[in-house]
């Protein structure tokens, strides 16, 4: 049985499977996207994570075709999803310029589609995907907390806030603040160190770290490098160096929640891999030191 994270008023696996490029495979029959859910499913991991914006306002009703095909799948999922980033394609080919909108319209209009295209009639989680400079927190916090009480969404966060940011909507709020998404991984380390990472454990707010292989750019690194001693430990802990890379997060006492994003079924079966590496303080700061490109102080 998977670990699960509590958030307050819902639970997450410990993993998470993030649907941004669900829209990318070859295969987005409902077929196989209830193959990848399924695949999941089997290792415990039970949280998906989507946005409406994610395959241009797409992969949301990619997942609702598998879930109208497969409605016993959704009693045994939490669906993750965001709003606020208004791009000038699909239902917002209108928009003359790329903006985020936390208004109460824009939020509670995004919520309605989220539902319909997910073809869900709750969402688990609701974020604000990117900090919004033209927010008004009284506007956007009562907002939420209305969604909240509506029954609609049965928690709430944000996605890339920075402490003062979440501080500021959280002022405004009854509901409390479930979590942050923020992109953490070996080439995405800062958090560790710029207080975002030691804001929510002060607080006792779980992060989700989107990217934890910063989308695939850890294979770029030269075999030398981080990425060569990623494969050699994975081969002493017989796993593939991915689930190295994500025991790096799993490894730090914030408790963070790995958000993975592979397209392949055989590397989806494999997620779970990563709970298997027992990794120790000097092994976390052998693959810190290859990060930052020496040693620490
Ligand atoms: N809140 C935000 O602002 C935000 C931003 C970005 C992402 N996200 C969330 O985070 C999730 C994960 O992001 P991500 O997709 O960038 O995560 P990721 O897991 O860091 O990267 C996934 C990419 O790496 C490739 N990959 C994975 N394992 C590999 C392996 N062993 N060998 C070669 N390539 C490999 C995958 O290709 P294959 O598909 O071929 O395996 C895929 O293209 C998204 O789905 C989304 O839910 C949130």
């Amino acid at each position: 049985m998977m670990d699960r994270v509590s958030l307050g008023d819902i639970t997450l696996s410990r993993l998470v499977y993030g649907m941004w490029r669900l829209g990318d495979d070859d295969n987005t029959a409902p077929a196989h996207v209830q193959a990848k859910i399924e695949a999941c499913l089997a290792q415990g991991i039970t949280s998906f994570d989507q946005a409406d914006i994610y395959g241009g306002y797409t992969a949301e009703a990619i997942l609702g075709a598998a879930l109208r095909a497969a409605p016993q799948l959704r009693g045994q999922m939490e669906i993750v999803t965001k709003c606020d980033i208004v791009a000038p394609v699909g239902r917002h080919a209108g928009a003359r310029v790329k903006h985020y909108d936390t208004s109460a319209a824009h939020i509670t209009a995004s919520v309605e589609a989220s539902l319909r295209d997910m073809a869900i009639e709750v969402i688990d989680l609701l974020l604000i995907h990117r900090p919004d400079p033209l927010m008004d927190h009284f506007e956007t916090g009562a907002a939420l907390d209305a969604l909240v009480a509506s029954g609609k969404v049965r928690s709430v966060g944000v996605s890339n806030f920075r402490p003062w940011d979440m501080r500021l909507l959280q002022s405004a709020m009854k509901a409390r603040l479930a979590t942050n998404q923020i992109e953490l991984s070996l080439l995405a380390h800062e958090g560790f160190t710029n207080g975002d990472v030691a804001y929510h454990q002060e607080h006792g707010q779980p992060i989700m770290a989107w990217s934890p292989l910063a989308g695939g750019q850890l294979l770029a690194q030269s075999d030398a490098g981080l990425r060569g001693r990623l494969a050699e430990l994975g081969a002493e802990f017989g796993v593939d160096w991915s689930a190295v890379a994500v025991a790096w997060l799993l490894r730090h006492p914030a408790r963070i929640i790995p958000v993975m994003g592979t397209n392949s079924l055989p590397r989806i079966a494999q997620i779970s891999d990563a709970l298997k590496v027992d990794m120790d303080r000097q092994t976390w700061f052998e693959l810190y030191s290859l990060a930052l490109g020496r040693e620490v102080a």
